[in-house]
């Protein structure tokens, strides 16, 4: 039986782009005989993982200009590590336990939707729901925020709060907070990616034991 795929020109025409791009690059990495391939098809063995944000202009190998096989990924919007996120949980314990990473990047970038659409006051459905974790952000240094006059540059030291928040909010885990009781070469990052250079710019926030969580936030077994 043949099913109808698409019921618009257009509409298979943009899903073509992806299926012709797929055989382009299979062709480009064939052509380039480094083996890629054959030692993806191995397994993996990343040394960062990277939590950033789902915006299409932020794609973690492209920006870091590295391989398949270099970083795991995950993101969602805005970047966010919320601790009853059972996909991020999985995701980070996956990371620091399996694989071993060595760095945990979180990656937030200047004109992020998301932060924007935290500092308002609209409706915009479902989202209300995750945005108030970026609006405990600016709940917890309002007075910074409320205190910078230009919309864009608001925007901006909003961004790099909540990526400074969600660094904490790693270091706060018992999955990273354990490893750290194992081993020294683990290291978690706040990074923020700057759209109109392409320029990643590092936070100052590396974190790579406990010793700087403090009392309630550093956990005992
Ligand atoms: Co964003």
């Amino acid at each position: 039986m043949k099913t109808k795929k698409f019921n618009n020109i257009e509409l298979k025409e943009s899903f073509d782009k992806i299926v012709n791009g797929n055989k382009k690059w299979v062709e480009e990495v064939a052509a380039d005989t480094s083996g890629l391939f054959k030692e993806l098809a191995k397994g993996q063995n990343p040394e960062i993982l990277w939590i950033g944000c789902a915006d299409s202009r932020v794609p973690a190998n492209q920006v870091t200009s590295t391989l398949p096989g270099d970083i795991f990924v995950h993101r969602n919007i805005a970047n966010m590590c919320n601790h009853t996120d059972m996909n991020m949980l999985s995701v980070l314990d996956y990371a620091v336990n399996v694989l071993k990473v060595k760095h945990v990047i979180v990656a937030g970038h200047y004109g992020c939707g998301g932060v924007a659409a935290a500092l308002t006051n609209r409706q915009y459905g479902l989202i209300d729901n995750w945005l108030q974790h970026i609006k405990d952000v600016y709940r917890t240094h309002k007075v910074e925020i409320d205190n910078i006059a230009d919309r864009t540059q608001k925007l901006n030291r909003l961004v790099e709060l909540n990526v400074i928040e969600q660094v904490n909010n790693l270091c706060r885990t018992t999955i990273v907070q354990n490893a750290w009781k194992e081993r020294d070469d683990l290291a978690i990052h706040g990074m923020v990616i700057d759209l109109a250079t392409g320029e990643m710019i590092d936070l100052d926030v590396t974190t790579t034991s406990n010793e700087v969580l403090g009392e309630v936030f550093a956990l005992v077994s």
